[in-house]
């Protein structure tokens, strides 16, 4: 069976993490988290105590920066490590996804994400989710999906998904966030977010988890 590039991309909060997770172990393939990559360089960044403004500051803070993956053998959920540090619950707080689409618009900052990420997925057999895979991560890839749900349910979902992690954040900084988040990121100069042409929109808004996981598994068992 040949192995193909799975592209998830889509709005702040609509489930692309969790979908591209489970289509990727269905599938056997490898997930890779795109947006832990812009978070965890957003804490480095947060980390320097400095506005990185200056492009030579920005380039030397991206030098002594390594984001890894490592599975966790306790519960077998991949986590993000930070120059050898374990971020996986850092990198979710709302101090980093208060800064994390601003630092995602330096275009230093994309240009040594976008090439790593085309590394991981060289080899293809990866399901990649985020905000530009399906058009300039892998605009080769076999599948693209984008997706999105109604602003409220996604906010929803993002306080139980928190609160499940042990935390409260009020419903309405939750609406504000994403809601900022997908502005900033849709309107940006350097690769925002928009789907690609050849994209399947699948909205989540009154679907369940295990029929967008379905969808999504039949539409690249077409394409294997
Ligand atoms: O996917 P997640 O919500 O964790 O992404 C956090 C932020 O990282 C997004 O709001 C966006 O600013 C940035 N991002 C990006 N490009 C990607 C993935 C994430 O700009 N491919």
């Amino acid at each position: 069976m040949s192995k193909i590039v799975i592209a998830i991309d889509g709005f702040s909060g609509c489930g692309k993490s969790s979908t591209a997770k489970a289509v990727a172990k269905a599938l056997d393939y490898t997930y890779i988290d795109s947006g832990a990559m812009y978070r965890a360089t957003t804490l480095h960044f947060l980390n320097k105590l400095t506005v990185l403004t200056n492009p030579r500051d920005i380039r030397n803070a991206l030098e002594s920066l390594n984001v890894s993956f490592q599975i966790n053998p306790a519960n077998q959920k991949q986590e993000t490590y930070l120059n050898g540090l374990n971020v996986e619950k850092e990198i979710r707080s709302m101090r980093v996804s208060n800064y994390v689409s601003e630092v995602s618009k330096i275009k230093e900052v994309r240009q040594e994400l976008v090439s790593q990420q085309q590394k991981l997925g060289k080899k293809k057999g990866v399901v990649m989710d985020g905000r530009d895979i399906g058009t300039v991560v892998f605009p080769e890839a076999e599948l693209k999906v984008f997706m999105t749900a109604d602003l409220n349910i996604r906010a929803v979902r993002r306080q139980k998904e928190i609160l499940e992690k042990g935390d409260l954040v009020e419903i309405k900084k939750i609406i504000q966030n994403l809601d900022e988040r997908d502005k900033i990121d849709s309107t940006r100069k350097e690769s925002p977010l928009k789907k690609a042409e050849d994209a399947v929109e699948i909205d989540t808004s009154l679907l369940e988890f295990d029929d967008q996981v379905d969808r999504i598994v039949s539409l690249a068992k077409e394409k294997i």
